[in-house]
């Protein structure tokens, strides 16, 4: 055997919804679109909004004790969140400490990332990194948001697409044999960003320029020139580092944005569609909390099984894009 080597092993999953489902044709009740419209242009039909009472650190701690309970691990164990989110319970402190206090944890490193729709990735890359340098054991990645608190109700082009939800992962650091295939964890992940295009995709407020929180703004036809074109190279990027081929994947876990950039992205890479998780027709654009919630359902509905070579990618806001390896 090689020398081992320490790995961020993902031990479960969790996720939450708001209790409450819209569907579009709902929703064309409020704004001047329809089910037809929204259907074709997106694939979704359905998003859950989070109701009085529910906050992004509510279903963020719903997901991470359903988590913890799949990982069969005790919340004192955790000495690492990291949350994922646009949408956070206040500007400070971070939502990460919230969830921290709900779950009975203390003393461990707790903090938010900021990322918007590729949070998740670049959490679970900088877990991976907290974890393999010894900085932690077990970590919780978590991606939460209540994107409804920031649409523009009356903008037909944004307030369609998105949905509130959470998603979360207990990655445990062990040590594995580098040169077995089959040994589990994070193989290798890629963050970029590129600040050039922050006037695509943001929020037209904030505490330091105009003391509101903002709505949602998009160049929607921009974003998604450059979704298809970032995520197929970053895709390439991770499976080059692990010496590995699109063929080798069991399951794409992608950024739940529209099924018509799954589907040009899987194509890019040759990639059958019936290797991507999709979940955007029920749950729409969730940002951070994509990811993890597309994964949690793969993983509870039987797909997604030990063994398996999974990727996930997210791009979004910035722009920001990343891609993660990680065989289950
Ligand atoms: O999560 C971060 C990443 N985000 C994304 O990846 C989003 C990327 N972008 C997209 O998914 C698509 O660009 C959209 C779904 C946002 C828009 O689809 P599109 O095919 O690019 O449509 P478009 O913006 O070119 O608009 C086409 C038409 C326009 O009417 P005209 O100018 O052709 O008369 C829009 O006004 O569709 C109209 N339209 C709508 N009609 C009915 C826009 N929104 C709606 C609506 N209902 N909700």
């Amino acid at each position: 055997m090689t020398r081992p080597v320490l790995r961020a092993v993902i031990r479960g999953s969790g996720s939450a919804l708001p209790e409450r489902c819209v569907t579009n044709a709902e929703l064309a009740t409020q704004v001047d679109t329809t089910d037809a419209w929204i259907v074709e242009r997106t694939g979704i039909r359905a998003r859950h909004i989070a109701g009085d009472g529910e906050t992004t650190s509510s279903l963020a701690t719903l997901a991470a004790r359903r988590a913890l309970a799949a990982a069969g691990i005790d919340a004192a164990a955790i000495d690492c969140i990291i949350l994922a989110t646009a949408t956070p319970d206040q500007t400070f402190p971070a939502t990460a400490t919230i969830v921290q206090h709900n779950l009975g944890a203390h003393g461990g490193i707790a903090f938010d990332v900021a990322a918007v729709c590729s949070g998740f990735l670049y959490a679970l890359t900088t877990a991976d990194a907290l974890l393999r340098g010894g900085n932690a054991r077990r970590a919780l990645v978590i991606g939460a948001e209540t994107f409804s608190r920031i649409l523009d109700w009356q903008d037909r082009t944004t307030c369609v697409l998105f949905g509130d939800g959470a998603g979360a992962v207990v990655l445990e650091a062990v040590e594995v044999d580098p040169a077995d295939p089959a040994a589990p964890g994070i193989i290798a992940s890629r963050l970029h960003a590129d600040g050039a295009y922050n006037d695509m995709l943001y929020v037209d407020g904030g505490p330091s320029t105009t003391q509101t929180v903002g709505k949602l703004r998009m160049k929607g036809r921009e974003v998604f020139r450059h979704a298809v074109t970032n995520l197929a190279s970053v895709l390439e990027e991770v499976l080059a580092d692990a010496g590995l081929v699109a063929g080798d994947i069991d399951w794409v876990v992608p950024h739940q944005a529209n099924l018509r950039i799954l589907d040009a992205t899987a194509r890019k890479l040759a990639l059958p569609p019936e290797k991507v998780i999709v979940t955007v027709d029920h749950h729409a654009n969730t940002s951070a909390a994509s990811v993890p919630l597309a994964f949690d359902e793969a993983v509870r509905d039987g797909r997604i099984k030990p063994g398996d070579l999974v990727v996930f990618e997210a791009m979004g806001g910035g722009f920001t894009w990343g891609a993660a390896l990680v065989r289950i």
